[in-house]
């Protein structure tokens, strides 16, 4: 009995894992490979059995990362390209994941990161238009909220966006806001599942805690500490850092956790849903162009985005406070690379 269950579990697993290989060659690039974000990610990544290939790539420091990486026996193959590689690096890339660019020091908002991440931003935009434009791309660089309009505006510049393939991972958020949940209630944060909208930076971050069985009970202050916990997370590991970084392992879980949704669903698997930071219709009438919510991914990327759904009176208001902030951050990043 047991025998004959476990051989029947081996070969679903393995017919799923062959189909799969047999199916798709998905090659990821990362860049900005070597960094807090980038290594733990990659390592991750690594032990992604959907991950065919790793490409990772820095100014500097990606060859020696990857060949560290590469010792790891599972079937990628990983290659280091430096700074004059970009070209080789992206070539065949069907995903891209961008963890490039400074990260918080303590008292900074993701804000005060754009004067430097924006033109790294812009510049691996240009690469990817040129070397591998039809690749999936998912930004982590800091603000989101302005370097996904950044991506967007140098891809329509250079006549290749597809706002399907274009995604803010706000991954971490919706980690943070499951983990958080789960320690007030006291439950296995893997049964807590928290759809976080809006942005990806203090108040534009609005968890949707009434959509959750666990959460909707949360009142008073609790509810308020909560959402502020989860709004301000990040805060938490930068002052912890005291000056050396913001997060980095947990980010690379996230990371690594949405690559892993997009290449499931890019493989043909049905009701991949994730919320991320996409070009949105929902509130294009209140001028805010990009909004993040649940999105059902599928093989060309994006394939629906879920309405936010019935919110109570404090979410009302959270979206409220979120979407001015918001639509200023997006048209920061629009207005810089128009000038
Ligand atoms: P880090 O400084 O440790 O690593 C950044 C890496 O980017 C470095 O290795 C650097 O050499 C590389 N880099 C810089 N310019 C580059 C370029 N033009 N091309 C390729 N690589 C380049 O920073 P960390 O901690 O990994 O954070 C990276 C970014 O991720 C920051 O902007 C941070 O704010 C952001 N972040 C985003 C989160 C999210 O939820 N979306 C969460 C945490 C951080």
């Amino acid at each position: 009995m047991f025998s004959r269950s476990v051989s029947a579990a081996r070969s679903g697993l393995l017919s799923r894992g062959f189909a799969s290989s047999a199916r798709a060659n998905r090659k990821v690039a990362v860049l900005g490979a070597a960094g807090g974000i980038g290594q733990p990610m990659s390592l991750l990544l690594k032990q992604d059995p959907l991950v065919t290939g790793l490409s990772l790539y820095d100014i500097r420091g990606a060859p020696g990362v990857a060949a560290d990486i590469s010792h790891v026996n599972t079937h990628s193959d990983v290659k280091g390209y430096e700074a004059a590689d970009a070209a080789s690096a992206l070539k065949g890339a069907e995903l891209v994941i961008i963890p490039a660019g400074v990260p918080r020091k303590p008292g900074m908002t993701r804000d005060d990161l754009f004067n430097t991440n924006a033109s790294i931003v812009r510049d691996l935009a240009v690469a990817c238009a040129e070397h591998c434009p039809k690749a999936m791309i998912c930004i982590i660089s800091n603000p989101v909220n302005s370097t996904v309009p950044i991506w967007a505006e140098v891809y329509k510049q250079k006549g290749v966006f597809d706002e399907k393939r274009l995604f803010g991972v706000t991954t971490l958020d919706v980690v943070r806001a499951s983990r958080f949940l789960g320690e007030i209630k006291n439950t296995d944060p893997k049964d807590v599942k928290v759809t976080v909208v809006g942005g990806h930076s203090g108040v534009t971050i609005v968890p949707l805690l009434s959509q959750t069985a666990q959460g909707k009970d949360v009142k008073g202050q609790q509810y308020k500490d909560l959402v502020k916990r989860i709004q301000f997370g990040g805060d938490e590991v930068v002052q912890a850092k005291a000056g050396t970084g913001s997060a980095t392992l947990s980010m690379g879980y996230a990371g690594a956790r949405f690559a892993n949704s997009l290449i499931r669903a890019m493989n043909g698997e049905s009701g991949v849903v994730e919320p991320t930071f996409v070009k949105s219709p929902l509130y294009k009438d209140q001028g805010v162009e990009y909004f993040a919510s649940n999105v059902e991914l599928g093989p060309e990327g994006v394939t629906k985005i879920h309405p936010v759904g019935s919110v109570s009176a404090e979410e009302e208001e959270l979206i409220k406070a979120c979407l001015p902030e918001l639509k200023k951050n997006i048209e920061k990043g629009k207005a810089f690379v128009k000038a």
